[in-house]
């Protein structure tokens, strides 16, 4: 065991010798926990170090052949998610459902859709998981419920029902909807529902009516959600929209803002119907429910939560950290811009949230045309996914993977109106085209459907599945894939697992580069991105603040450490990035990362 930590303690040679092997042999499992065993890290909690990856049920895998993915396909890569190196899977919503919003327009929340399989089925998926320390999270959608749900069946059924009140119905107003309120999927927000002569509340689509968080009944219903699901070992949630559970009581109007929005309708705020306060105090009893769960092992909350800046969203963590663990942030998500003093900008933020609390970062989900084709320049997106990748895995925080995007999937928006399945793409074609481009299918092989089926998906994935699949991609050395896998395998040891994200770039245009500093038993370690399609000499001076020097040195050039590359873009690609002495030439799109140490 000593052996070992003082092995790592000297220039960390097992590091170094273990990612040899990894580029030489496609990586080992075996070599990584030999790495790990013996090592005393200061114990953080296991969400803080953790792969996850997100999972979209009906196209990860299909093994009935009906053409829509389901569990049992998920069990059966479960050995893919493992070598990758992904240590928690979110799942969205594969519980009954009408489908009408592909899952999030849920009828029974503690159950699993016949389409996707059993209970039985997932009960296999979990222990399956299980034996290779993968955890599972649910996606909890705390907003709405389906039309068809029966608490709704129930609420609907007559003003004086006990259930009326889990759901928001209102009178109409001068012969309309009671106010100006926007569905976010276009029209009105409100729909009368002709028996009961009344209104109800819709965010969404008008099939997914917003439940009353202020309904205590209601509220201890969605808790025993939770803790179903708790109860059969999920390690967490994933809540959706958390942002609008509740609402103006009495019912402002909305400021109408210039122009039209993509469904043709006026654009407005959504100043009454979004971010109360009120949302603090049930982010707080889901945790407590999490917290005090018997059993339940850290139960971490993955939050969909939006802002108009870093500061609204780090309230989603709580003032003592006792809401969400993991807030999404949006704004890093959403730059389209491949741009360095950009992201330099976010991750900086981010990374000093004004609550303390833990990044989580991620490119790509089922809401957004994938980040592959968003950064990608038409010619060297394998690149600059890489880049991409890099940057993601290497950043202080937790990464957040969609399905597909460690191969480089596409989108594949549909070009006809007639072939759309999302309702908004209906709504809002052409200017909308709905999100089944981000959904298709997991591509497998370059084969038929991509090996994701035997019969005719129910989307179909972008013609680049056939070099862009993880059969193809596995057999190659250089591929985005094996690249994935080389980070994950790396940001499993410190300083990438815990340590601190200093900069070092100076405000550089092109270069983004920032030091890890030595976390544990570790080595310093420096990352440099060149966001740029040209060559770039970038000369690093390292200062007292970046690095662990313990004289507190100044601008310290790399010629006065020992610099040992550690994760090349290729194999060839590190030498001739850092050639020794001060500068290093990063070619369009490189990457560089190594350890740094003094020389003595
Ligand atoms: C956010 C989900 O990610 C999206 O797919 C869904 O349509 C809405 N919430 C409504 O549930
Ligand atoms: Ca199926």
């Amino acid at each position: 065991m000593m052996r070992l930590i003082s092995k790592i303690k000297l220039i960390n040679p097992c590091l170094v010798a273990f990612l040899a092997s990894v580029f030489l042999a496609g990586g080992s499992a075996q070599a990584t926990e030999l790495l790990h065993e013996g090592i005393t890290e200061p114990k953080t909690p296991w969400w803080q170090h953790a792969v996850f990856y997100e999972i979209y049920p009906r196209s990860f895998k299909d093994t009935n052949g009906d053409g829509i993915g389901d569990i049992n396909g998920i069990t059966s890569k479960l050995d893919y998610l493992k070598e990758l190196g992904v240590d928690a899977i979110w799942i969205t919503p594969c519980f009954p459902s009408p489908q009408v919003d592909f899952g999030y327009d849920i009828s029974d929340y503690c159950a699993i859709a016949p389409e996707y399989g059993t209970m039985a089925d997932f009960d296999n998926l979990l222990a399956e998981a299980k034996k290779r320390n993968i955890r599972i999270l649910m996606d909890f959608v705390v907003n709405h419920t389906s039309d068809k749900h029966p608490w709704f069946e129930e609420s609907r059924s007559s003003r004086d029902n006990p259930k009326r009140d889990w759901y928001i119905w209102r009178d109409g107003k001068n012969g309309g909807p009671p106010n100006n309120w926007q569905s976010l999927f276009g029209r009105s927000a409100w729909k009368l529902d002709a028996k009961t002569n009344q209104y109800y509340y819709h965010f969404f689509y008008a099939e997914q009516p917003d439940v009353n968080w202020r309904n205590p009944q209601l509220k201890e219903a969605m808790l025993d959600v939770d803790r179903f699901w708790l109860k059969k070992g999920v390690s967490g949630f994933r809540l959706d929209a958390v942002g609008c559970l509740f609402e103006d009581p009495e019912l402002h109007d909305n400021p109408v803002l210039a122009g039209t929005n993509n469904f043709g309708d006026p654009n407005t705020e959504f100043k009454y119907n979004d971010h109360y306060p009120e949302v603090h105090d049930v982010m707080r009893d889901l945790r407590t429910v999490l917290d005090t769960f018997p059993g339940a092992d850290n139960a971490v909350l993955v939050g969909e939560t939006s802002g108009p800046d870093v500061k609204s969203i780090s309230e989603m963590y709580g003032k003592t950290l006792d809401e969400i663990q993991l807030p999404m942030n949006f704004h890093f998500a959403y730059l389209n811009m491949r741009s360095a003093p950009e992201f330099r900008r976010l991750i900086k933020e981010w990374n000093a949230n004004p609550a303390g609390g833990w990044p989580l970062y991620f490119f790509s989900n089922h809401d957004q045309i994938r980040h592959y084709v968003r950064y990608g320049d038409g010619k060297n997106n394998d690149a600059i996914a890489k880049l991409m990748a890099a940057m993601l895995l290497t950043v202080r925080g937790t990464p957040l993977l969609y399905y597909g995007e460690e191969i480089g999937m596409e989108n594949n928006d549909p070009k006809r109106v007639e072939d759309v399945y999302d309702p908004i793409g209906k709504i809002g074609w052409p200017k909308e085209k709905g999100r089944d481009g981000e959904r298709t299918p997991m591509q497998w092989t370059g084969g038929q459907y991509a090996g994701f089926s035997t019969s005719k998906p129910w989307l179909t994935s972008a013609d680049s599945f056939k070099t862009h699949n993880v059969e193809t991609e596995t057999k190659d050395k250089d591929s985005l894939l094996n690249f994935y896998k080389t980070l994950i395998k790396l940001r499993g040891h410190e300083p990438f697992k815990n340590g601190d994200c200093k900069f070092v770039d100076a405000n550089d245009p092109n270069i983004l580069s920032y030091v890890r500093p030595a976390y544990g038993h570790s080595q310093d370690c420096l990352v440099t991105l060149n966001f740029s399609d040209k060559p770039v000499e970038f000369t690093p001076l390292l200062t007292g603040q970046a690095i662990t020097f313990p004289h507190g040195e100044e601008n310290v050039p790399l010629s006065k450490l020992v610099v040992q590359p550690l994760v090349p873009a290729d194999a060839s690609c590190s030498k001739a990035i850092y050639r020794g002495g001060d500068t290093l030439h990063m070619p369009p799109f490189g990457v560089f990362i190594a350890e740094i140490k003094r020389s003595n």
